[in-house]
């Protein structure tokens, strides 16, 4: 039977890792929707035509989870008609019948409102920033933690799908916790779903 779990948050505070680790233990198909407007925003072009002619290799490129794609992403998803063009894909991947998790910024609000797990994964910017700043290798933190703050905004302004905790979502901070506490965390709130 499908079992959708909605991850959203803001950038860095570490949905991705929760979401593979969670698709991991329960066995569930993981969709990673920040790739998708990341493809966008590098396909160039038209973005909105951009939007309705992804394919497969527009998600295979080696460029997507550098800076430039992110911020690239960012400005093409305060785009409605490519947030339009992208919600198909994304529920019926949610519906998969093994389960799926999908990690982005509107999936319980917008893309899955009846997920059956919500899980809002946030952090302070400073510690988001210092994340991304070690993974990436890229530019000084002060940069970093600028560009945090920067997508902070335009992801939480924009008119269209901003990125909000839906009303019955879980807030999990993960500014003081490690990735296995993070995980474990997580892990629990789905296990006492699926168990109920
Ligand atoms: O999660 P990420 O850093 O890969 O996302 C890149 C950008 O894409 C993010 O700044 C906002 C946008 N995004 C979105 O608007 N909705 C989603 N479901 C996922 C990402």
């Amino acid at each position: 039977m499908p079992f959708t779990i909605a991850i959203d948050g803001p950038a860095a505070a570490g949905k991705g890792t929760i979401s593979r680790a969670l698709a991991q233990a329960f066995g569930f198909a993981h969709l990673d929707t920040g790739l998708l407007y990341r493809a966008v925003g590098m396909k160039g072009g038209d973005p909105v035509a951009a939007a309705q002619t992804l394919l497969p290799e527009d998600m295979a490129r080696p460029d997507l989870r550098g800076m430039a794609a992110g911020e690239a992403a960012s400005r093409v998803a305060a785009l409605p008609e490519v947030r339009a063009a992208l919600v198909a894909f994304q529920r019926e991947f949610a519906r998969r019948a093994v389960g799926a998790v999908l990690d982005g910024r509107d999936i319980g609000t917008v893309i899955c409102p009846d997920a059956e797990v919500k899980i809002f994964v946030t952090a302070s910017p400073e510690c988001r920033a210092e994340r991304r700043w070690k993974e990436l290798g890229e530019g000084t933190f002060a940069e970093v933690l600028e560009q945090v703050r920067a997508r902070d905004a335009r992801d939480m302004g924009r008119a269209d799908a901003p990125l909000r905790p839906a009303a019955d979502a879980v807030i999990l901070d993960t500014s003081d916790l490690d990735i296995a506490e993070a995980i474990a965390q997580a892990r629990a709130i789905v296990a006492a779903r699926l168990a109920q």
